[in-house]
């Protein structure tokens, strides 16, 4: 089940993004999009996935989260969004460790949905991702969370999961 994810773990794109978003972030005092930010948001996703009943296969959820935020470099670079950014490099990561054009498709949808809250509650990949990346944020105990630009009422208050 997880052999297409492992291969991605070693994808020279996936590699070359996350070191430079690393660069990018290192001044960066709070919620970094590092790989522990993203395996914070594929677990929280697994939870939801059976919480919600969404069935969806383990593997795309952990594709899915690995690469939410692979187009943050391209952000920092270029001043794009990085849920339209890393819509193409995603896509060619997935198709290079073997993902179908199908599955490959139906992450990207997530990915570029990522930070559109109208798919919140959805009980589907995007809703399961957009409430994850949220989610996995420790708000409760930030230090930075007065200089933090998230609205109140999106903050993690309170421990959910
Ligand atoms: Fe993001
Ligand atoms: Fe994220």
């Amino acid at each position: 089940m997880m052999e297409k994810v492992n291969v991605l773990l070693h994808n020279d794109s996936f590699i070359k993004h996350k070191k430079k978003i690393e660069c990018c972030e290192e001044g960066r005092g709070f919620c970094k999009h590092d790989i522990n930010h993203c395996l914070d948001v594929a677990r929280i996703m697994m939870i939801l996935n059976y919480e919600r009943a969404v069935a969806i296969p383990k593997n795309i959820i952990y594709a899915t989260a690995l690469l939410h935020d692979i187009g943050r470099d391209v952000q920092y670079e270029e001043g794009i969004p990085h849920e339209e950014a890393g819509v193409e490099i995603a896509y060619a990561i997935l198709i290079e460790c073997g993902f179908s054009e199908e599955e490959s498709t139906w992450v990207t949808i997530a990915i570029r949905n990522h930070r559109n809250p109208v798919i919140r509650n959805e009980k589907d990949l995007n809703g399961v991702l957009y409430s994850a990346d949220k989610l996995s944020r420790n708000c409760y105990v930030c230090p930075a969370e007065q200089r933090c630009d998230w609205k109140k009422e999106k903050k993690n208050m309170k421990l959910e999961y």
